[in-house]
């Protein structure tokens, strides 16, 4: 049994929820480390056999820490078995949901020296109550151009729990 160290790039939690979902089912003997990316460090990595990366979209980008701290820890990274997925709302388009047809996915893999072995793409979560007034107006404009919801009263998650399940499954096998 592996031991499983997970980093989330998440700004409303989606990305570590989806993280938590993953490290339950990496759980059975070896508790799986659920560890934010502000908060990772090298020694983290170094102490696991398996390293995941989980990262949100945000106005068309992953964060830039996640590719500082990407480059900081190549070496680290690569020597571990280690997998990668992004979180966004694009991917909640049948024809936009995995690593080859979603845009971000394939940005990321361009501006990265990482090639992950393992890679995901999730659907994730439109949560409008919870935004401040420009992100909600902003998003519900993204959500229109691209056919989605846009009634600002409610919460859509778009995330598929069982995709989570068989990447989580993957990671293992
Ligand atoms: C302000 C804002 C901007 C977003 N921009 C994008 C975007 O450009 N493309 C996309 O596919 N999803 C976008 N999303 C959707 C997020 O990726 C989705 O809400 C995801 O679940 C966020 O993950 P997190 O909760 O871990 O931060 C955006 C969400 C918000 C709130």
């Amino acid at each position: 049994m592996e031991s499983t160290l997970i980093i989330y790039s998440s700004t409303d939690g989606q990305t570590k929820n989806i993280c938590s979902r993953i490290g339950e089912f990496l759980s059975n003997d070896i508790p799986a480390k659920i560890v934010s990316l502000s908060d990772a460090t090298k020694d983290d990595i170094e102490k696991y056999d398996r390293v995941i990366i989980g990262a949100s979209i945000r106005y068309g980008k992953h964060r830039k820490e996640l590719f500082e701290f990407i480059e900081i820890n190549l070496d680290e990274l690569t020597k571990k078995n280690n997998a990668f997925f992004s979180v966004n709302v694009v991917a909640r388009k049948p024809e936009k949901n995995t690593p080859e047809t979603n845009p971000y996915m394939q940005k990321f893999l361009l501006k990265t020296a990482w090639v992950p072995q393992k890679l995901a793409v999730f659907a994730g979560k439109i949560d409008y109550p919870k935004y401040n007034f420009f992100d909600k107006q902003m998003i519900r404009f993204i959500m229109w151009v691209t056919k989605g919801p846009t009634n600002i009263k409610n919460t859509y998650e778009f995330t598929d729990w069982n995709k989570v399940d068989s990447f989580a499954k993957e990671l293992i096998s």
